[in-house]
Parts: C-alpha cells; structure tokens; sequence
C-alpha cells in the first residue's frame, strides 16, 4: 500500500506545540505517512497579507486530509495595525483562516465529541439527592453545522443604501430598528439553508443508528428563531419519521440545555445544531469532561477532512520552555483522522493509552492538577507536554 500523504498546518501559539506531538504518537501507534507543512495562521497575515496562503491550499487539494494545530485570530483593526508596513492600505482584509477553509472545501460536518475518561481529576460531579456526590457518565458527540449560521460571514456595518432597502421591505424591520440611524447599524445575517442543513441532520442520524442510540436533540432555538432553528427542527423531525423509524427527535433550546448540561448530562449521546450554538454547547460539553484540554474535533467535507483541537493558540501559553500544555485534544483530534481514514485498529490503541495514563493518574498536565498554567506547576508535579506523550506512547499496545 502506498503511504498517505497528510497535511500538517501546526499554525500559531500552542499549535505548534501540540501538533508534533500527535505526530509521535501516530508514529508510536504503527501508522505510516508522510507530513507535508502547511503554513497558516497569524504570521502569515502579518508578512504576506493572507493567513491561508494559497500553497496551503494546494497541499490539501492534493492531499485531502489535514492536521490543523491552533490559530490565532484578532479583530479587524488589530489586524491592519500588524500587517506588514508595504501591505498596509492595499485593500488586504483579515478572514480567519480556520473559517475560510471550513467553507472554501465545504467541511460542513463538524464533529466534536465528549466523552468522560475514568479517573480524570477534572470530570464534571454533582450533588445528588441526599447530598451524595455523583459523576455522571458523559458520552455525547455534537454535530455542528460548520459554514453556515452566524459564521457566514454575511454582514455589514453601515449597510449600503440597497442592503437597507432590503431590510426595510421587512415589518420587523421597520417597527423596532427603523429608528437607528444607518451608520449605527450592525448586521450580521444568520443563514441556513436546506441542503447543508440536511447534510448534518443526516450525519447524526447516521451516527445514532451506527452506535445504537435511540434519540437525536436538536439543539436551537425554534419558538423565537423561527425560520432558520425552524427549518433544522423540521428536516429532524421529517427525516426521523421517513429513513428512520427507531430514532426519536428531542428538541431542546440552546438557553435550556446549557441549563440541563450540568442537571443530567448523561441523557444526551447525539446532538445536532447550527454553527453558533454547536460551539457554544460543545465548549459547555467539554467543560465536563476536562475543558480544552481534552476536546478534539473532525471537520469533514465532501473530498477533504481536517482534524483539529477545539481549543485555540492559547498564547499565554505558548512561550514557556518546557511546554506547559496538554496535548490530549491533539492527539485525540488524530485518533479522529485516523477512525476517518479506516485505521480504526490504530486510532483504537491510542484512545486506550490516553485512558490509560488518565486513569492511573500519574502523570498529570498543569490542567489537570488544576494548577495556574505557569512553569511553577512542574514543581508542583506538574508533567511537560512532551512528558504527557512519552506517557501516552508507553502505554501503546505494542
Ligand atoms: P484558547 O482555546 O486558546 O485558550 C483558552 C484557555 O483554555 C487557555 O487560556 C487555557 O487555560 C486553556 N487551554 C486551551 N488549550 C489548552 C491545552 N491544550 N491544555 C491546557 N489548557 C488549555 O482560547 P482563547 O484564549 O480564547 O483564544 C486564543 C487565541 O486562539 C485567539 O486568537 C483566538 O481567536 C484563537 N482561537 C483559535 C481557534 C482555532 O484555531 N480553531 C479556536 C479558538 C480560539
Ligand atoms: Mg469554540
């Protein structure tokens, strides 16, 4: 068999920390490829006026699967003061290089689950009746729709005179914002829409009638975000009555289940949602079961798939040396490439190592120990980011 090719893009701050390191794992695990880099990420705003430079882009249309560290994004005007001082005025204008690629290659279904690990120090407990401490069980995998919604990027400031002709045709419009003057009026638009919607409705079917689970929660806000949450509700709801008898739909809001996220998380296993709320009710998620440490996420398109942890590139802590981080969200971001690619057998060894170091408990990142992410959390007995993955890779099965 011919060896895989995989994009590696670590981009900034802790990206690039924590990429290598999944790298020695998947060599540890027996899977063979070669790892081309692609550069990302706020560096290459700064010098070339483009943060997902077009040779980047050339590597995944070639490759197909990408391993994606962290970037980081700053907002409009902090990104022109960056840019290099020849680029400054000539019309460059900062997308976030994550987002750009999400919607240029159609990663439309993102995946992010959370799941508890045994033994880890961090796992969400409650208080239960009669005061007994409970620690539910937490296995949900979250369905985000990754390139519509308010990540669209569909938006104005100061619209033009037709955008707000447009808006005005609509009643609501003029009854409570007609009022504004136009230079005081921001608008960012929330689009679905059908085919894309339906895409990632289907994927958590799919994904529920695979592991056996009987009930998809759509998670959105219908009552009062009628047309969009509405559409998502209502292709659920038909699609469970047509292609899938056995499969109940629950409908909650977003406002409620991050109320029931920390009540009876336990009851939730397949949950799809627009792009805004699937970030925030996976982040919620994730809070229980080790925060972002731990949370590892698919990006899945139709030709390509990119890998990626859900935290960002935590710059605070990307400077110390030794590294402070836990490169668990990364690794376990692999382990997702390597499940999609058919290497189950492999990403299997590695998700049984990661549970393993968990629940012996010996080694522990600063995270994990609960301890301010400075280098004071080694004496404290605190492992480095590279402690973490030597511990991961012994305990692969050989
Ligand atoms: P962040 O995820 O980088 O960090 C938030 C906090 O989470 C950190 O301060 C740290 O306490 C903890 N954390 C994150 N990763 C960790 C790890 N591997 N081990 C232990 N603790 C960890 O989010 P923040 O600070 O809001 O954003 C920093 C930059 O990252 C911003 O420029 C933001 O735009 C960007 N960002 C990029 C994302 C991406 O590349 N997909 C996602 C989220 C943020
Ligand atoms: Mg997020």
């Amino acid at each position: 068999m011919t060896k895989r090719t995989i994009v590696t893009m670590p981009g900034d701050g802790i990206g690039k920390l924590v990429l290598k390191e999944a790298l020695k794992v998947l060599e540890a695990a027996g899977f063979e490829a070669e790892y081309v880099h692609g550069d990302i990420g706020w560096e290459f705003w700064c010098t070339e006026g483009d943060p997902f430079p077009a040779r980047t882009q050339k590597l995944l249309e070639q490759y197909k699967i990408g391993l994606f560290g962290a970037i980081t994004s700053k907002p409009k005007d902090k990104a022109e003061v960056e840019l290099a001082a020849g680029l400054k005025g000539k019309g460059y204008t900062y997308y976030s290089p994550i987002v750009s690629m999400r919607q240029k290659y159609d990663l439309d279904l993102c995946m992010r689950p959370c799941k508890t690990f045994k033994g880890n120090p961090l796992n969400f407990i409650r208080r239960g009746f009669g005061g007994v401490i409970e620690e539910p069980s937490v296995d949900v995998m979250i369905f985000r729709q990754n390139t519509e919604c308010l990540y669209g990027g569909v938006e104005w400031t100061n619209p033009s005179d037709q955008v707000y002709a447009a808006l005005m045709t609509h009643a609501k419009f003029r009854e409570n914002f007609a009022w504004c003057p136009k230079p005081d009026l921001a608008v960012s638009t929330r689009i679905f829409t059908r085919k894309y919607t339906t895409r990632i409705v289907k994927a958590a079917f799919e994904y529920a009638k695979a592991k056996g689970f009987k009930t998809v929660t759509v998670c959105e806000k219908p009552n009062v975000i009628r047309e969009t949450s509405g559409m998502m509700l209502k292709i659920a709801q038909e699609m469970a009555k047509n292609e899938y008898p056995g499969i109940n739909v629950q409908d909650t809001n977003i406002d409620a289940q991050m109320m029931w996220l920390t009540k009876n998380p336990e009851n939730y296993h397949v949950i799809v949602a627009g792009n805004m709320f699937g970030d925030i009710v996976s982040d919620g998620f994730a809070g229980l079961v080790g925060g972002l440490g731990f949370a590892c996420s698919a990006n899945i398109g139709p030709e390509i798939a990119v890998f990626e942890p859900t935290h960002g590139s935590a710059p605070k802590y990307a400077g110390f040396n030794p590294s402070i981080v836990n490169p668990m969200a990364m690794i376990l971001s692999a382990c997702m490439m390597l499940e999609h690619i058919g290497e189950s057998e492999k990403a299997k060894k590695i998700y049984n190592a990661v549970a393993t170091v968990i629940e012996e408990g010996k080694v522990k990142t600063y995270d994990m120990m609960k301890l301010p992410g400075n280098p004071d959390a080694f004496s404290k007995g605190a492992a480095n980011t590279e402690q973490m993955t030597e511990a991961i890779i012994g305990k692969i099965a050989k």
